[in-house]
């Protein structure tokens, strides 16, 4: 039987390109709000037996959560032989520390809740600083795929002379790893942030790097204030009108419209349905699911 791939809501599009990609098929799912706003969940195919992936990409995951557990649990009471979490962006990894006494650890009690109701996580670039793999934090299976070369290839195959350029030290292990894939020089710039919307960049001299066209590189766009004030110092510097390219945008429409004026294209991989999604994973996560820990594409 093949394996069956459900969407939990908004991520429709991906589970079609992902159950064509990995020859799985696509289940439905019946899902709505109560009138008090609770969640209702039903599984509208046979799952006994079957290898079920639930994919819900984690972009608003406190809207989320319920109706996600609820559909896993769901699955695995009627008798699927595993129940795998898709969610090509994965939710609160950056609290990662107690930054100041008292503050929750969220990306350890996230890991801890979903641990406890699939079997095994596929995800794309999660965000790795403090905890140093997923398993740090994940009591199960939980493979972290890498879209840099998809990134890489995306910006040789659209971009002419680039200079990739991280905004952040963050940034680095992405920006490095395009620019040592595409053979680009790479500059990785110095940010101290003061808030959620306040970040600086420190002034760094660039001049050298005339002619090309800068790239910044990052793995989120949330605010979008780290692009905008690294794109802003890119162009202080006399250095062309750059490109960007993230893995995940999970920037609002506010946040879009003013990274489309800094920037010649926004561009994002479809991680989270965005107006910037250029680049598609899913043959790179159909690749995953193939492999050891998530179930046999058929059984
Ligand atoms: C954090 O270090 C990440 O790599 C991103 O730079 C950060 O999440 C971007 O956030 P914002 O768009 O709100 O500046």
């Amino acid at each position: 039987m093949q394996r069956l791939i459900l969407a939990l809501p908004g991520n429709e599009p991906f589970a079609d390109r992902l159950a064509a990609a990995c020859g799985g098929a696509r289940g439905r799912i019946q899902t709505r709000r109560f009138p008090d706003g609770e969640s209702y969940v039903r599984l509208l195919d046979e799952v006994a037996g079957r290898t079920v992936d639930l994919v819900c990409t984690l972009a608003h995951p406190d809207g989320q959560l319920a109706m996600l557990l609820f559909a896993a649990d769901c699955a695995r009471e009627l008798g699927a032989a595993q129940v795998n979490l898709v969610a090509p962006y994965l939710a609160y990894m950056r609290q990662d520390a107690r930054f100041h006494p008292g503050e929750a650890v969220s990306s350890r009690t996230f890991a801890r809740v979903l641990s406890a109701h699939f079997d095994a996580l596929v995800t794309v670039d999660p965000h790795l600083h403090r905890h140093p793999a997923l398993d740090a934090v994940y009591t199960i299976p939980a493979t972290a795929l890498h879209a840099a070369p998809l990134l890489a290839d995306w910006i040789a195959g659209n971009v002419a002379r680039p200079l990739i350029v991280g905004p952040d030290e963050e940034s680095g292990q992405w920006a490095g790893a395009v620019a040592a894939r595409i053979g680009a020089p790479c500059v990785v710039l110095r940010k101290t942030r003061h808030g959620d919307r306040e970040v600086d960049i420190a002034p760094a001299d660039l001049g050298r790097y005339r002619g090309h066209t800068p790239v910044l590189v990052d793995d989120i766009a949330s605010s979008g204030h780290t692009l905008l004030a690294a794109g802003r110092l890119l162009r202080e510097q006399g250095l062309e009108r750059p490109e960007c390219v993230v893995v995940h945008a999970l920037a609002d429409a506010d946040a879009h419209a003013a990274l489309c004026r800094v920037f010649t294209r926004f561009t994002s991989t479809d991680s989270v349905p965005h107006p910037s999604n250029r680049i598609g994973l899913a043959p790179l996560v159909a690749r995953a699911l193939a492999g050891a820990g998530h179930g046999p594409a058929t059984e």
